[in-house]
């Protein structure tokens, strides 16, 4: 796999299917200490749970060292230029991921370090949430060619990168949000134009958009940084919230997904999350999984 992991744009089909296979192989076996003596910085300008303790502890289980730097410490862009953060943490760690508003400060980053810059969730893209949902879904299905997933919610950073990787993947995705929260006609055309044979397709209607999904996932209606919105983003998705009726409508097996935190009650009710079928808590664990076979391939050697 090449240097960065900005986007899922950034791995080509062979190297998604490379990654899904060895963070398989390190679940199953545990990860072996190819990371030594290497360290991880971690720049976060919004909050986490999972992707903090996940690259934490993938670096840990691989033998490195994870160093995390807040957004009120670094102040990027303010306190200093993105540029020179680049550099400077060029000179001291092997690796840096990043969380941020923007998802152009991840991109000048990776553009100004010499070292890898893998992204940790940006307003547009949050590419290792989406190896850990196919990881997920690999668990479940074997393969992953054929298989039928439903997004229900907002066209955002999730459905974003879960379209990119779905198409590679072979994965049939039905994207139902409300008019004006759908994914960008040009990420579509984008997701449709790469190998893999999988596809999406929007749909307005979320009681259709279930009627044969393998999985439902949804995501928060209003996502970091969009608190300011959040009354009328919950009038404007009232109807798309993953609750029994809607799953009433998918085949009686669907697995239930969401990247977490969930606002229960919101985008989803308490009764479907934490029913037999959701698998959010593998979605949870499998980010480390899948981290440690991004942080193994990018400085493994
Ligand atoms: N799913 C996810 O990225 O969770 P955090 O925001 O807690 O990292
Ligand atoms: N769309 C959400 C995902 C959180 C993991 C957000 O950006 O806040």
């Amino acid at each position: 796999m090449g240097r960065d992991f900005t986007s899922i744009l950034d791995i080509s089909r062979d190297e998604m299917d490379l990654l899904l296979d060895l963070a398989l192989g390190m679940k199953r076996d545990g990860p072996s200490q190819v990371l030594r003596g290497q360290t991880l910085a971690m720049i976060f300008e919004k909050p986490s749970l999972r992707t903090r303790t996940s690259f934490e502890m993938a670096m840990y289980r691989l033998g490195g060292n994870a160093l995390y730097l807040s957004a009120h410490e670094v102040r990027m862009g303010e306190r200093e230029p993105v540029k020179d953060v680049a550099r400077v943490l060029s000179r001291m760690v092997q690796a840096v991921a990043a969380r941020t508003y923007d998802h152009a400060t991840v991109t000048e980053l990776a553009h100004y370090a010499s070292v890898p810059v893998v992204n940790a969730l940006s307003d547009d893209e949050h590419p290792c949430q989406a190896l850990a949902d196919l990881l997920t879904l690999r668990e479940r299905f074997g393969n992953l060619a054929g298989v039928r997933l439903t997004y229900l919610g907002d066209g955002n950073n999730i459905a974003r990168s879960l379209a990119y990787a779905s198409v590679m993947a072979g994965v049939h995705l039905t994207v139902a949000a409300p008019a004006g929260y759908e994914l960008p006609s040009e990420t579509v055309e984008r997701a449709l134009a790469l190998p893999g044979g999988g596809s999406v397709t929007q749909t307005h209607d979320p009681h259709e958009a279930v009627r044969n999904a393998a999985a439902v996932y949804t995501d928060v209606w209003a996502s970091m940084g969009q608190e300011a919105e959040a009354a009328r983003r919950a009038e404007d998705f009232a109807g798309f919230q993953l609750n029994a009726e809607v799953m009433a409508s998918a085949p009686a097996d669907a697995l239930v997904m969401h990247d977490l935190p969930a606002h229960r009650g919101e985008e989803i009710t308490d009764e479907v999350l934490e029913s037999p079928r959701s698998v959010v808590f593998d979605q949870a664990e499998n980010r480390m999984h899948a981290q440690q076979a991004v942080l193994a391939s990018i400085l493994g050697g």
